[in-house]
């Protein structure tokens, strides 16, 4: 089996990378990224597998990574809210442009299955006090450039599977939160922060709130989603929603790293929301675990903490990143969007 995995130096697209080779040590993958500030080639060398490094827009590059492709696992994206509302540009380029030259070139070659990699924020969000979740009939209501972007590119993938018969598949995921994950999202950003002795940014009173799910629950998702639509052509053209089932308040979560690092709550440092800043996401996963039998294996506090305790240790692998990369707060961030009109 030949499986292209598009973003595979990222947070998730390595962990995934990782947890097929393990999993399936006979597997040939290539891993196709253009190694931008969120990409790193270290991540996964050592593994046995093939990496080329090029931009998923790029229809040359793309044509020949696609030759014998079976399967394709498409996580290559921009994929920071904040990123997105100062420079919408390579979002739209890649996460709509960049899926549209892959799905053609998955058309082209007759892959097996394309497997879509996306996200809960497509269907906007839910008010703070409500019960309600996101399933797979929700509408799409995207509120920021980076989901209107991933709404985008989840609908593509669509019209090639209506279109052209392309044998595609989507899941739709809550956030992710483990190691390798850049220190500009919000759990690594408070821990690393708090190792460096800095306080830790928490918009508004910290009200909004996520589906956290470990990175490891949504690699298995995805496996799990493959194999059956390779087994069982029902399964093929189906969405699955993913979720950790563990909602928090962002102020839960952050007063949780600080009692993990020892530290009170004067090491919060208010700050004004985002833009746009979606109140809740919850997502019902009923489908996934009917269908498929999946279920999230890891508890949220646990796997925290060990999070937690992957940071301490792997200082190397984000000191660098965290130096040397100005972090855009809500306020900075509506100063330079009112200059830039
Ligand atoms: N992080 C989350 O909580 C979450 C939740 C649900 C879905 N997702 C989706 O999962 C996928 C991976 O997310 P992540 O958090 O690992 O992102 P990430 O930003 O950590 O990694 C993205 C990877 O894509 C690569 N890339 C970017 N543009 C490229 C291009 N034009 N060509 C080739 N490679 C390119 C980057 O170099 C990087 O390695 C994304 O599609 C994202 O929308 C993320």
């Amino acid at each position: 089996m030949k499986i292209l995995i598009t973003g595979g130096a990222g947070f998730i697209g390595l962990n995934f990378t990782r947890y097929l080779k393990e999993k399936y040590p006979r597997y040939h993958l290539v891993v196709l990224d253009k190694l931008t500030y969120a990409g790193h080639r270290e991540n996964i060398s050592g593994l046995d597998l093939e990496f080329l490094r090029g931009d998923i827009c790029h229809a040359k590059t793309v044509d020949k990574t696609m030759r014998g492709i079976d399967i394709v696992v498409h996580f290559a994206a921009e994929s920071h809210v904040d990123r997105s509302i100062l420079g919408p540009d390579a979002f739209i380029q890649t996460n709509v442009f960049g899926t549209y030259v892959l799905l053609q070139h998955a058309l082209k070659h007759g892959v097996k299955l394309f497997h879509h990699v996306s996200t809960d924020e497509v269907f906007g969000a839910l008010p703070l006090k409500s019960k309600h979740k996101f399933d797979e009939l929700t509408p799409y209501a995207p509120h920021s450039p980076y989901s209107a972007s991933k709404a985008a590119s989840d609908h593509l993938v669509r019209a090639w599977h209506e279109t052209y018969g392309l044998p595609v598949t989507i899941t739709n995921t809550s956030d992710n939160f483990g190691p390798y994950q850049d220190p500009e999202k919000l759990i690594p950003r408070f821990i690393t922060n708090l190792i460096t002795n800095r306080k830790v940014p928490l918009m508004g009173k910290g009200e909004n709130v996520r589906d956290w799910i470990y990175v490891l629950d949504h690699c298995r998702a995805i496996d799990m989603v493959i194999h059956a639509a390779l087994k069982d052509s029902k399964i093929v053209g189906q969405t699955f929603c993913v979720g950790g089932n563990s909602q928090r308040t962002n102020l839960q979560v952050t007063l949780e790293i600080l009692r993990l690092m020892g530290k009170d709550k004067s090491w919060i440092q208010p700050v004004e929301h985002r833009l746009g800043h979606d109140a809740r996401y919850a997502v019902d996963s009923s489908k996934i675990q009917r269908v498929l039998g999946w279920k999230p294996q890891y508890k949220f506090e646990k796997w925290l903490e060990k999070t937690v305790n992957w940071y301490k240790d792997n200082e190397w692998w984000w000191r660098s990143l965290k130096e040397n990369r100005p972090i855009i707060d809500p306020a900075v961030q509506k100063k330079l969007l009112v200059k830039s009109r």
